[in-house]
C-alpha cells in the first residue's frame, strides 16, 4: 500500500522525522513535487542528515525516487549522494524521466526577479534555488526533462532554442548582464556528463511504471510531500506559494499512480504552533523578522519575547537558507483547509516538547473577517492579511523528561498537553496518528501506524 505525508501549513512542520517514522516498515520512498528548495533534517543513529533533494527514505537504506512532478539539479543530487556516500551510507535513488531539470540560468532568473520585485516590496522570498523558472518553463512547453540530458542531440537542440531566450529576458528585460553564466556551451558540456551519470548508475525510471511495479509486487511506498498546503500553487496564499502542488492531488500527478492509490492513506503534518520563512500574511504570527513579516516594526515586547523563546526552542531557522523563521500560535483555519485539501486520515502533531514551559498556549480556533467569523482559509492575500485571529487559550503544560514520555506512549503526555492535542484533532475532524516530541523518531508517539 501507499501513505502520502503532507505539509498542513507553510512548511518546516517537520514532515522529514515523519516520512522516517512511518516510513520504517515502508521499502520506497518517493518525492513527487519540488527540488532543492525543500529541507529536510532525518536524525539516524545520532548522526543528523539534511536533505535538500534526495528523499529522506534514502538515509535509512529505503529506495528513493524522485518523481516526475519534481525539478531536479542534478549538481545538487550528485553532491548530496557523494556525501552520504562519504559519510558511509549506499543511497539507492532513481529518477523520474520526465522530471525537470534546473539549470543555472533559472537560478540567476529567480534571483533576478526576486531582486526586481523587492523593489516595490513584492518578492515572495524564494529559497533561490530556480525552482519557479523551471516549473515555468515546463508549463511553457520549452524545459529541459531529465530523459533529455542523456539524448546529446536533443539536449543541445534544447538549449540552442531556450538559452538565448533566457539570456535576452535577463538583459533586455531586467537589465542584468549575465556574463559567462549563460554559456551554451559550458552547459551542454556539463549537463550532458550527468545524463551519463545519470545512466551509468542505473538511476533512471520511468516513476510510475516502476512504483506500479513494486506496489504490485507488495511493496509498501511512502509518497514524501515537500512544503506545504499553504505554499500549494492552487489551494496556497497565492502568489506567495511556491510553484508546485503540495497537496495530496499532487501525490498522483507527480508519480504517475492513480489518485486511489496515491490517496489511500494521507497523514497530514502540523507543529503545535506556526512557522513561515519568507513574506505573506500570517494572523497569528508574534512579534515579527525584517524583511519578511509585512510592515514589520521591531520590538513588540511581550509577543516578541514569546516570539524568541518559540524560535530558539524549536530551532526555527531555515534548513536550507539558515533565515530565521517567522513564528505564531497554531492558525486551525489554515489546517481545517489543509485537512479537506488533501483529505487527511490521520494527523501528525509535531513541537509539543517546544512549547513546554509557557503559562498559556493560544490556537486561533477562526478568523473574524469583516465583522464574520471564518473557519478555513480565503482565497486571496488581501482577505488573509485582513482577518483577525479569534482564539482560544490553554493552560501551557511543564517542560518534562520527553524521552521517557516517548517510551511510555500518550498517557503519559502532559494532561495539558492531552487537552490541546484532543481539541486540535476535533476541530479538524482528523484522528491522531503520532505526536513529535523531539527531532529524533525515538522522540515521537505513535497512536495509528498508517503501514
Ligand atoms: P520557492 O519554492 O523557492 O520558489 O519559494 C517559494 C515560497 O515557498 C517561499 O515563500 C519559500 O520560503 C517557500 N518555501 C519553499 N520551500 C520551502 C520549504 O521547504 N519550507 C518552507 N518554505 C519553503
Amino acid at each position: 500500500m501507499t501513505v502520502t505525508i503532507v505539509g498542513a501549513q507553510l512548511g518546516d512542520e517537520g514532515k522529514g522525522g515523519i516520512v522516517d517514522l512511518f516510513g520504517e516498515p515502508a521499502d520506497v520512498v518517493a518525492r513527487y513535487q519540488g527540488g532543492d528548495n525543500a529541507g529536510h533534517t532525518v536524525v539516524h543513529a545520532g548522526e543528523e542528515y539534511k536533505l535538500s533533494l534526495v528523499p529522506s527514505g534514502a538515509v535509512r537504506g529505503k529506495v528513493g525516487v524522485l518523481g516526475n512532478g519534481c525539478v531536479v539539479n542534478p549538481g545538487t543530487l550528485f553532491d548530496e549522494l557523494d556525501t552520504l556516500r562519504e559519510r558511509g551510507l549506499d543511497p539507492d535513488v532513481r529518477v523520474a524521466r520526465r522530471a525537470h531539470v534546473i539549470f543555472p540560468y533559472h537560478r540567476a532568473l529567480d534571483g533576478i526577479e526576486e531582486d526586481a520585485k523587492s523593489d516595490e516590496d513584492r518578492e515572495v522570498g524564494t529559497t533561490g534555488r530556480g525552482i519557479g523558472p523551471t516549473y515555468e518553463d515546463k508549463a511553457a512547453r520549452r524545459g529541459v526533462r531529465v530523459a533529455d540530458l542523456t539524448d546529446s542531440d536533443r539536449l543541445r537542440e534544447r538549449l540552442e532554442y531556450v538559452v538565448p531566450q533566457k539570456r535576452a529576458i535577463a538583459e533586455t528585460v531586467f537589465g542584468v548582464d549575465v556574463g559567462e553564466r549563460f554559456d551554451l556551451e559550458t552547459l551542454y558540456e556539463e549537463y550532458h556528463e550527468y545524463g551519463e551519470r545519470l545512466v551509468g548508475e542505473g538511476m533512471l525510471v520511468d516513476a510510475g511504471e516502476f512504483l506500479t511495479d513494486r506496489i504490485e509486487a507488495g511493496d509498501d511506498v511512502l509518497l514524501e510531500g515537500a512544503q506545504g498546503t499553504v505554499l500549494d500553487i492552487d489551494h496556497g496564499n497565492y502568489p506567495y506559494v511556491t510553484s508546485s502542488n503540495p497537496t495530496a492531488g499532487g501525490a498522483a500527478t507527480g508519480t504517475g499512480l492513480p489518485p486511489s492509490v496515491a490517496g489511500e492513506a494521507v497523514v497530514g503534518v502540523v507543529k503545535g504552533y506556526l512557522s513561515r520563512v519568507g513574506s505573506g500574511p500570517m494572523p497569528t504570527e508574534l512579534g515579527g523578522v525584517a524583511g519578511d513579516t509585512p510592515e514589520y516594526t521591531e520590538g513588540e515586547g511581550e509577543r516578541e519575547a514569546l516570539a524568541t523563546k518559540i524560535r530558539e526552542a524549536g530551532g526555527e531557522y531555515g534548513t536550507v537558507t539558515g533565515r530565521p523563521r517567522r513564528v505564531g500560535w497554531l492558525d486551525l483555519p489554515m489546517v481545517r483547509h489543509a485537512a479537506r485539501r488533501s483529505g487527511f486520515t490521520g494527523l501528525a502533531v509535531n513541537h509539543i516538547d517546544t512549547l513546554a514551559g509557557f503559562d498559556e498556549v493560544r490556537v486561533a480556533e477562526a478568523y473574524r473577517l469583516d465583522g464574520e467569523r471564518v473557519e478555513t482559509l480565503p482565497a486571496t492575500v488581501r482577505e488573509w492579511a485582513a482577518c483577525e485571529p479569534v482564539y482560544r487559550s490553554f493552560d501551557g503544560w511543564a517542560d518534562a523528561d520527553w524521552a521517557a514520555i516517548a517510551g511510555e506512549g500518550y498517557d503519559a503526555l502532559p494532561g495539558n498537553a492531552q487537552t490541546y492535542l484532543e481539541y486540535v484533532s476535533e476541530e479538524t475532524g482528523v484522528a491522531l496518528a503520532a505526536v513529535g516530541i523531539g527531532p529524533d523518531r525515538e522522540d515521537s508517539i505513535v497512536l495509528d501506524h498508517p503501514l
